[in-house]
């Protein structure tokens, strides 16, 4: 029996809907869990949501809701769209389920008995924007990396958990360990950052400041810094300490997460973890960022993209490949709709989609629709036939998967398969047919190809199980039964002669994106998609938002990225604006317009640049135009 497997992916904040970034993590934990299926294991996937602190507090009040209905709200988005991905989460968790605060709780009692909690009064840089404290070096120039404001000096009491304690036995783990946290290079990052001294993390907030958290059960007035709450998911969704699950699937826990939350998961939790007694997870599975059209996703870019959105288009085992295979795992990568199309019309519909219907096809043709004998002799003569190639892209697709490696894995099935195109071209059973005495070798390769189907069907399961169960249906295997496991894989000749086969479909038509745009742009313009006005908002909420006249000053492209431009705006002072328009507008034609800003919009940065504030402009598929006043106004006056 193998052992079990554990999987989780990060808890998301329920602060923003769920996007593609939080689709793939999630797909990839969907791919490792059902290729540990396919290995009989014993396999447990989580997944859920983080549900307390400031952010979450401060998204409610900006849709005039009660934190707990915000949540509620937000959460389910997330639960609902999983199944819609085909993704098989075995359990959902909540930092507000009941049976989790519970979890928090007693750890923190346990480490705070043991010593490695203290109370003390804190002088640090604080920055109200992100609502937390910053070291020195954290800052850039002297200010926070977010808002590029200087954080101020404040004095707070508060709660401090001992990490350094632990640093020199993290160390030694991580070391010993070598595939603790994989890829090599968010290993490497994290023992570059213990090469300097670990500051006690602050795990409480006072509740004068924020109420919304899991209060300290060693004092009411404050409650759990988040990251504190929001790790112990791990063991809580187990029914840590006594439940069967967390016996069974702890000692083998995997996490997956992103770049970004590396230093939680890759030093807070292991030492929170030693602390209180329990045993350390077993790997750290780090992976990039998505990028799109090079840039990253955000709102105010208006290019965050929504996987449902792409499933309507595209097709959802389409997208979960894509994601898959374009992804080298650990390293960022860039998604755009013109990728997708090349993979779905080279990778799909060119090799797997071409090959299903030849197969498929001649065995009609010469056979009726039923899978042929093979025979003896003319096994011998066609050696070493298709059988080596295929057991060795299985070896070399489960070796992959083990490690993650998943675009790899992929590859060993595309090298399949470019096999199995080149076998039909070498034996050109159109050639034999015409023969009768070529009869037992036609058999004999038909049988081999349909058998190389079976296989390839078998590989594909994880990430695309649509089309994995289209083709065993096809092949008129029993479906009821699991088919794809590895024991099935690895012997050849499972297909029955005799067994009726199905007439060839389209796996994969092949995708023309200009007509996609302009079927969907047709759409839109026919109001064929709901003409949806977002909820009602207050005049005092409207008025939240400080739009100001601005006077561009200056403009100029950003170097690799295809549709920003660096805007200079005086609105009565000078701000740098970062807009995705340079599509429509040359940088030279900017100079002197005069355009509409939001002023107090948060700063981000894009491209490394921080962008203060937010140029309006209407656009229409790549069409942009830019909100300017019909007379001249002087720069900064409100706009109301
Ligand atoms: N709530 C914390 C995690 C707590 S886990 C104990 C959090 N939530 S989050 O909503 O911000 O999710 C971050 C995760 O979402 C990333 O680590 C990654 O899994 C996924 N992604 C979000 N944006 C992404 C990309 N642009 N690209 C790839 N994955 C990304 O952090």
């Amino acid at each position: 029996m193998p052992e079990p497997f554990y999987i989780t992916t990060p808890i998301y904040y329920v602060n923003a809907r769920p996007h593609l970034g939080h689709a793939y993590t999630t797909i990839i934990a969907d791919v490792a869990s059902r290729f540990n299926t396919m290995r009989h294991a014993d396999t447990f996937f989580l997944t859920g949501t983080d549900e307390h602190g400031d952010k979450v507090v401060q998204a409610a009040k900006n849709e005039n809701l009660s934190s707990r209905a915000y949540v509620d709200k937000i959460s389910s988005l997330f639960r609902d769209l999983w199944p819609e991905l085909n993704i098989k989460y075995d359990h959902f968790i909540r930092t507000t389920d009941q049976y989790h605060i519970a979890v928090v709780e007693q750890i923190l009692q346990r480490i705070y008995d043991s010593g490695d909690i203290y109370f003390s009064e804190y002088e640090g840089l604080y920055c109200f924007g992100c609502e937390r404290f910053y070291t020195q070096r954290e800052l850039v120039e002297g200010k926070c990396p977010d808002h590029d404001t200087a954080p101020e000096i404040i004095k707070e009491s508060n709660y401090f958990f001992k990490m350094s304690l632990y640093q020199d036995w993290l160390i030694d783990h991580i070391k010993k360990n070598h595939d603790f946290i994989r890829p090599e290079r968010y290993k490497n990052e994290v023992l570059s950052f213990l090469k300097e001294p670990l500051e006690d993390l602050c795990i409480s907030r006072p509740k004068t400041r924020l109420k919304w958290g899991i209060t300290l059960p060693f004092d009411k007035d404050y409650v759990t810094y988040v990251w504190f709450d929001a790790l112990l998911n791990y063991i809580s969704a187990l029914g840590y300490p006594d439940g069967d699950l967390f016996k069974k699937f702890w000692p083998v826990a995997q996490h997956i997460v992103a770049k970004d939350i590396l230093k939680p998961h890759g030093i807070y939790w292991p030492i929170m973890l030693k602390a209180a007694g329990i045993d350390i997870y077993k790997h750290l599975n780090v992976h990039g960022y998505w990028n799109i059209d090079q840039t990253k996703m955000s709102k105010s870019l208006g290019n965050v993209t929504e996987p449902l959105e792409q499933k309507k288009i595209y097709g959802l085992d389409q997208f979960r490949f894509f994601l898959v295979k374009d992804m080298t795992f650990g390293l960022d990568s860039n998604f755009s709709e013109e990728a997708l199309v090349q993979r779905i019309n080279s990778d799909l519909a060119n090799d797997l989609g071409n090959l299903f219907s030849r197969i498929l096809s001649m065995a009609h043709k010469y056979f009726n629709g039923v899978v042929p004998e093979t025979d003896p002799e003319a096994e011998e003569e066609l050696k070493p036939g298709l059988e080596p190639d295929a057991l060795t892209a299985v070896e070399e697709f489960e070796k992959e998967m083990e490690i993650f490696a998943f675009h790899k894995a992929l590859e060993a099935v595309w090298v399949f398969i470019s096999s199995m195109n080149k076998y039909i071209d070498v034996t050109a059973p159109w050639v034999l047919a015409k023969k009768k005495s070529a009869k037992n070798q036609l058999k004999t390769i038909i049988y081999n190809l349909l058998e190389g189907l079976r296989i390839i069907s078998g590989m594909i399961y994880p990430v695309m199980p649509d089309t994995a169960l289209l083709i065993q249906k096809h092949l008129g295997m029993d479906v009821s039964e699991p088919f794809y496991t590895f024991d099935r894989l690895y012997a050849w000749k499972r297909l029955e002669p005799g067994t009726k086969l199905l007439k060839s479909i389209t796996l994969f038509p092949r995708i023309d994106l200009k007509k996609i745009k302009a079927d969907i742009k047709r759409q839109t313009e026919a109001g064929d998609r709901v003409f949806e006005i977002k909820p009602e908002i207050t005049f005092e909420e409207l008025a939240k938002i400080d739009f100001r006249v601005g006077t561009v000053v200056h403009s100029e492209a950003i170097p690799k990225a295809k549709k920003l431009l660096k805007l200079e705006v005086d609105i009565g002072e000078k701000r740098t604006i970062v807009a995705g328009i340079s599509e429509s507008y040359n940088p030279d034609a900017l100079t002197g317009k005069q355009v509409l800003i939001a002023a107090n919009l948060k700063p981000a940065k894009i491209m490394g640049i921080l962008s203060n504030g937010m140029l309006l402009a209407a656009v229409d598929d790549k069409v942009c135009s830019i909100a300017t006043f019909d007379k001249k106004m002087k720069p900064g006056i409100s706009v109301r």
